[in-house]
């Protein structure tokens, strides 16, 4: 028997678990249930006394002196446990949930769980035959050594090593009419390495399932795995909790989820959004939408002559209309690297909401969104060398609370009748459907894979590359780039005087080298500098100043004999 307590606020509803006698059950109540159930898990015993013979973190590893690989963090950890538990466990804790919202499964473990996160024994991707494992029947799957994908032994580039690195992305042995292909593309989307191909057909082979809910294995697995990729997003990105990660199909769909649902709640007519000339038309659009909705305003923001966002200008268009600025982190049209610790200080003490396009940037530095401050920061797993379909919308845990859900379906709500609905908790609340799984856990696999490079080396590396390229460039006759400014990431755009970007872009291609011709879903930014379209070079980690070398040769060539880009 369940009882529905209302409560003041429309976007939560919580469900009390009665007695058979009708009151309420205390914790204390169910702490002992929880004890008891655990304890009554076939198994447990078992698999606490199996548990010193697994390897943890930093453990020498038998008959090598390897270093450790990294802990392989798509393992749920003990505070994940509860999806891998029996269907009995599954809705004890779903009750214990819906009794206490904020109490963490961690502070449910038995200790029959481990109580630290346990890594499997093998990294090499290895078969699993299903039968065997269950014949084992271990009680938990976390128990168990998976045998999952994860990054070879040693492979910790350890120094920077681009060439080391390249290998790990076998796209980029490709030819292209007869030459290496050249990916310069990389604002558009990125190459995936092994890791993350392997991860994806390591689930589809061996973990794949619906989550959540469900009493058996392969759903237990599945969750464990979309959860674990949630918790390396959390750690990628510095956020607080795992509950402030929601999975959702990219950056567009993330601002579009912000406007529609905070957006709705929080603009009225008259209303002020504040974008930058910068913005991709991801982050123009959806708040055009709803300022035509509510009867608000777009103000934007001017960049200066490099491209770089005027801060006293931004200042002077914050106001006490202002309800949420919106901004690019790295422009993708010209590279520009804003000031987004400023723009939110500004903004925040104007008593704006702040949104960070992080797009962009977080293939190219360190991010920490708690450090920033922002409010949202939202990004696309195809531009960070993750599979397409999944992308991320960052939000703090008191703001996300507040917001409505902005899809309905299954698996948000906390319960359904004809009359009404209640809804989840976020991130589950702004996750209706099913949702993409497997590449949420690719993604969880390529942010391990920065992690392990190391993002300040990437970022390093990169600049030298960029500053490379630009020299470079800059040799070629009647070349001009376009976005100059002193803080600039991994994007070269450039027109040619004499010559169409989209024939410059189809010379190139007959060399190997992918390059992008067009507006790049800017074109107020393009049109501020007095172009429709431009060609677009953007680097990335595993680019190499012998690839920067064949684009300025293939320009040079170009511009000695025009007619050959109009073949
Ligand atoms: C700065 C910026 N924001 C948003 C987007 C939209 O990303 P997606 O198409 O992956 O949703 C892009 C894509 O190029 C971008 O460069």
């Amino acid at each position: 028997m369940s009882t529905q307590i209302p409560t003041d606020d429309p976007t939560r509803g919580v469900t009390l678990a009665t007695s058979p006698a009708g009151a309420l059950l205390e914790a204390a109540t169910l702490a002992r249930w929880a004890n008891e159930l655990f304890s009554a898990v076939p198994g447990g015993e078992a698999s606490r006394a199996a548990a010193p013979s697994v390897p943890i973190p930093g453990a020498p590893v038998a008959g090598g002196s390897m270093p450790s690989p990294p802990s392989a963090p798509w393992l749920p950890t003990a505070d994940t446990a509860v999806t891998g538990a029996t269907p009995d466990f599954q809705s004890f804790a779903a009750l214990v949930h819906a009794v206490l919202p904020r109490l963490d499964a961690r502070d449910l473990t038995h200790p029959a769980l481990p109580s630290v996160p346990l890594v499997g024994q093998s990294f090499a991707a290895q078969p699993t035959n299903l039968d065997t494992a269950s014949a084992r029947a271990p009680a938990f799957y976390f128990l168990q050594d998976r045998g999952i994908p994860s990054l070879p032994r040693g492979h910790g580039h350890p120094a920077f090593d681009v060439h080391s690195i390249r290998r790990d992305f076998p796209i980029l042995a490709t030819q292209v009419h007869g030459r290496p292909l050249v990916w310069f593309d990389n604002a558009a989307t990125t190459q995936k390495p092994n890791v993350v191909i392997d991860r994806l057909s390591y689930f589809y082979r061996n973990e794949n399932s619906n989550i959540h809910r469900a009493a058996h294995e392969l759903a237990a697995r599945a969750t464990d795995a979309y959860e674990g990729a949630r918790r390396q997003v959390q750690r990628f990105l510095g956020a607080a909790s795992a509950d402030e990660i929601v999975f959702v199909r990219g950056a567009t769909e993330a601002i579009n989820l912000v406007a529609q649902s905070w957006g709705r709640k929080y603009v009225s007519a008259g209303d002020e959004i504040l974008v930058s000339h910068l913005e991709h038309h991801a982050n123009i659009v959806p708040w055009q939408m709803l300022a035509l909705e509510r009867g608000a305003h777009l103000r934007v923001a001017p960049v200066d002559s490099s491209g770089q966002l005027r801060l006293d200008e931004f200042q002077r268009l914050l106001t006490e209309h202002t309800k949420i600025v919106s901004i690019a982190h790295v422009s993708n049209a010209l590279g520009t690297v804003t000031p987004v610790k400023e723009v939110i200080e500004l903004a925040h003490r104007a008593g704006a909401t702040v949104l960070i396009d992080g797009a962009q940037s977080v293939s190219h530095m360190p991010i920490d969104v708690k450090a920033l401050g922002a409010d949202f920061f939202v990004l696309s797993g195809h531009k960070v060398f993750g599979p397409t379909g999944i992308g991320v919308l960052y939000g703090r845990q008191s703001v996300l609370e507040e917001m409505p859900p902005w899809q309905g379906g299954g698996n948000m709500i906390e319960d359904v009748t004809f009359e009404r609905s209640l809804y989840q908790h976020p991130p589950t609340r702004f996750e209706a459907g099913t949702g993409n799984i497997a590449d949420a856990v690719g993604l969880g696999a390529a942010l391990e894979y920065l992690t392990t490079i190391g993002m300040p080396n990437i970022e390093r590396y990169e600049a030298q590359l960029l500053s490379y390229a630009t020299e470079g460039l800059l040799t070629v006759p009647g070349l001009k780039i376009i976005g100059t400014a002193a803080h600039k990431a991994s994007v070269l755009s450039f027109v040619i005087e004499g010559l169409e970007p989209t024939a410059i872009g189809s010379a190139l291609n007959q060399e190997g080298i992918a390059v992008r011709a067009g507006h790049h879903c800017a074109q107020p930014i393009l049109r501020r500098f007095g172009h429709e379209s431009t060609v677009r070079a953007s680097l990335a980690l595993y680019n190499t100043c012998e690839e920067v070398d064949a684009l300025i040769h293939a320009l040079h060539q170009l511009t000695a004999s025009p007619t050959k880009a109009y073949r």
